[in-house]
Formats: structure tokens, sequence, C-alpha cells
């Protein structure tokens, strides 16, 4: 009798978890023993469509529970109750969650609720300060507390598990599938008429192409910085784009209203200041790969960043990302404005800084993490309960 396939249910919901799943759905689709299906929550809509679209993700189930301007009870919630549904049609042998997001943590909690074991991809990630980045840190440790299988994407952030007492024999170190999802798209972007992407306005792509002397790409979202935070990083914009009217500084903003306000209010008069729309992975990589220096509090872009050579300040004050820090590419610059405005003068008019910072560095992966997720997965004797046997 041939043996039964393990089903697997992928679940995510915003558009880096997206972005680094599509991998991994790919990889299980592609492998015979497993059933691969996909539930969406749709934390966030149009940004997840995208990705969904370019990796021709479909789901099975899409909980499509996004609200302008939702607040963390009701992602939560939204979660918890539209999976149970989800799961008494489905039936999962394993439930795979990534990273440190509230559908992350929300949708691991509803499979553990129903003695469902969880793969957690990207695990390990940690600052060590439960308040930064809020909610992540808890978010991604309370994962970490009741997951099945731990795939964490460094040595790094095995230790951190580790050290938290977690089983090695649980713990695979993977590379993180996010470099899979780059390589994947890096080597078409040049075969693409930039004039073609929907999301990037022609305007952006003339003045790039009119070759300005540096060229700054810039994204911003973290819940930390909302407030205060976001109206000194726009004014470390404004000195940065001031001083260097040759400098062209373009700014995908993240649809969160907290970041709209702050951004358009403040930068929508800077001549050389342009303010996009969300990009589609495919343009986004375009810009990653055509910049000089990145500026973001964003998770994923730190770990794509230095495999293309990009050096980044990154507006936060700790990362638990150490690695390309550690490698001399990204730079905690927090959300002082001068302090990122001196740094982001001097990297790109200090031609041996530039030089070192600029070097390329994978240390998050080599493309083949995805595979050595599955992998994992078929060897694995994945438990029936999660409950642990009576004393
Ligand atoms: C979320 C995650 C964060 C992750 C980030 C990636 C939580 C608590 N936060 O933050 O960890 O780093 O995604 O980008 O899980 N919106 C839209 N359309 C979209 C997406 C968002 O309109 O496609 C707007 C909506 O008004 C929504 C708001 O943005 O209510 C906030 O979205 P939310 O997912 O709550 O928070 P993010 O800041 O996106
Ligand atoms: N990204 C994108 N379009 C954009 C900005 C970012 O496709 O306009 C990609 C980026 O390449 C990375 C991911 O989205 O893979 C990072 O998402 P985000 O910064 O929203 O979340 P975080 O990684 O901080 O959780």
């Amino acid at each position: 009798m041939p043996p039964t396939d393990k089903k697997i249910l992928s679940i995510f919901g915003t558009r880096p978890e997206a972005i680094k799943m599509a991998p991994v759905i790919r990889a299980l689709e592609q492998t015979p023993g497993i059933k691969s299906l996909v539930a969406v929550t749709a934390q966030h809509r149009e940004m997840l469509d995208q990705v969904l679209t370019l990796f021709k993700i479909e789901p099975d189930f899409d909980l499509n529970i996004m609200k302008p301007g939702q607040d963390l009870f009701e992602i939560t919630s939204g979660i918890l109750l539209g999976l149970r549904g989800v799961f008494e049609r489905s039936k999962p042998d394993l439930v795979l969650v990534h990273g440190d997001t509230t559908t992350c943590t929300a949708a691991a909690l509803a499979a553990f609720y129903q003695e469902i074991p969880i793969g957690h991809v990207e695990a390990g990630l940690r600052t060590g300060d439960l308040r930064a980045p809020f909610p992540e840190e808890a978010n991604r440790s309370i994962v970490s507390r009741i997951a099945s299988m731990h795939f964490a994407p460094t040595n790094t952030s095995k230790k951190n598990l580790l050290a938290e007492n977690i089983n090695e024999k649980i713990i695979w170190v993977t590379g993180n599938t996010v470099i899979d999802a780059l390589l994947s798209v890096r080597n078409t972007i040049h075969d693409h008429n930039p004039y073609d992407w929907l999301t990037l306005p022609n305007k952006t792509v003339k003045a790039i192409e009119n070759i300005p002397e540096k060229l700054i790409l810039i994204t911003g979202h973290r819940r930390e910085n909302f407030g205060q935070g976001f109206i000194d990083f726009c004014a470390a914009l404004i000195k940065i784009a001031e001083h260097n009217p040759r400098w062209l500084l373009v700014y995908p903003v993240h649809l969160n209203p907290n970041v709209q306000k702050p951004v358009f209010d403040l930068l929508q008069n800077a001549r050389n200041i342009h303010l996009i729309p969300p990009q589609e992975y495919l343009p986004f990589t375009w810009l990653l790969d055509s910049c000089d220096l990145v500026i973001t509090d964003s998770g994923g872009i730190q770990e794509e960043a230095p495999s293309l050579g990009k050096p980044v300040l990154v507006t936060r004050a700790v990362t638990e990302r150490p690695e390309a820090v550690d490698a001399g590419t990204v730079i905690l610059v927090g959300t002082n404005p001068n302090t990122i405005a001196d740094q982001a003068v001097d990297i790109l008019t200090n031609n041996t800084r530039y030089a070192a910072m600029s070097e390329a560095h994978n240390p998050y992966g080599d493309g083949h993490a995805a595979q050595r997720i599955v992998d994992a997965i078929l060897e694995f004797k994945i438990p029936k309960k999660t409950k642990p046997a009576p004393f």
C-alpha cells in the first residue's frame, strides 16, 4: 500500500511572510509524499495579493480579515476564530507558520488549541527586548514555546533557541527562504522594461534613468517607530535631500495609515524625494539592485540588501539580525535625524567606507533553504498530538 501523504497546511497573511513562504510552498508542491495546502489570513490585502500573483499561489482558504487601521485584538481574534473551521475541514498533519507577525502567532496558537503540530519557519530570531520590535519579539518567542519543528535561518538563531532549552533534535538550520525568493527573481529583473511595472511611476523610472548622483531606497513601518519616531525619520530624509539636491530618494510608502499620514504630510513637497506606492516584488528588487544605499526598519530588507552588496542604515535601536551588522554591511542608527543624515552622507561620500560596506555578503542563505525545510519535514516523524503525556 502506498504511504499516506503528509498533509501540510502553510498559513501566512502579510507581504513578507508570503515572499518568504513562496519558495517553501513551491518545494512542498513538487515533493511526492506531501500534500500542500495554503491558508491566507489576509492580514494584508493588496500587499499580500501582489505576492500571491507573482508566485502564482492560489490559496485553498482565505480568511480575508484585513480592515483599515485594524488593531492587534482584531487581527488575533479574527484569525483564531477563522482558523477553527479551516482546521476542521483540512485536517492537516502539520501547520507551517512564518516569522513573527500576529498572523504567525495567532495561527500557531489556533493549531496548538487543536493539537496540530507546528513547524516554525524563520525561528529563533531574538533582540532580547520584548518591546522591540513590538509585538514581533513576543510573537516569535511565543511560537517557539509551542512549535514541534524549528527552522532556524542561521546558527545564531539556533543558539537563541538552545538558550531557551529547545531540544536540539527539533531544530534545523536551513538558511533564510528570503534568499531563495530573491535569487529566483534577481536574474530576471533586468529583462523587464521598468516602464511596464504598474506600481512604479514613470516619473521615478525617468529620474533613475537620468542617473542621480546617488540613489537611496527607503522603507519604514515598525510600530515602535509610530509617532515621534516617524517624524524624526522624515526630518532626517528632508535633511539628506535638501543638502544633496542631486541625490534621489525613492520611498515606497507602506499602506499602514500610521505610516501614510506623517510621511505624506512631511515629505510630499520635497523635490528629490519620490513617494511611491508599495512595490511589487520585481520592481522592488530592481530598485534594491539599482540603489546605492538603503534606509529601512524592515526585517526582510536587512537580509536581502547584503546579498546584493547594498549598505543599509537600520532605523531601529536593536536588531534580531546581527549577522549583517557583524559583517559590516548594516549599521543600526535609531531614529535620531542627525545620526541618520550624518551616517548616510558619510557612507555615500567616503569611498573607502563605501567599498568596505558594499562588499556582498550572504550570511542569511544560499538559495536552498526551502528544500532543507521540506527534507526535514519528510524525514521527521510528526507527532500525532501536541499535548504532553500525563504524569
Ligand atoms: C505587519 C506586521 C509586521 C510586519 C509587517 C510587514 C503585525 C502586528 N505586524 O505590520 O510584523 O513586519 O506587517 O509589512 O503582525 N494595509 C492596507 N493594505 C495592505 C496592508 C496593510 O491597507 O495590503 C493597512 C491597513 O489599514 C491595515 C494597516 O495597514 O489595517 C496595518 O496593517 P497590519 O498588518 O496591522 O500592520 P503592519 O504595519 O502592516
Ligand atoms: N518589499 C516589496 N515591496 C516594497 C517594500 C518591500 O516587495 O515596496 C519586500 C522586500 O523586498 C522584503 C519584504 O517586502 O522581501 C519586506 O517586507 P516588510 O518590510 O513590509 O516587512 P518585514 O520584513 O519588516 O517584516
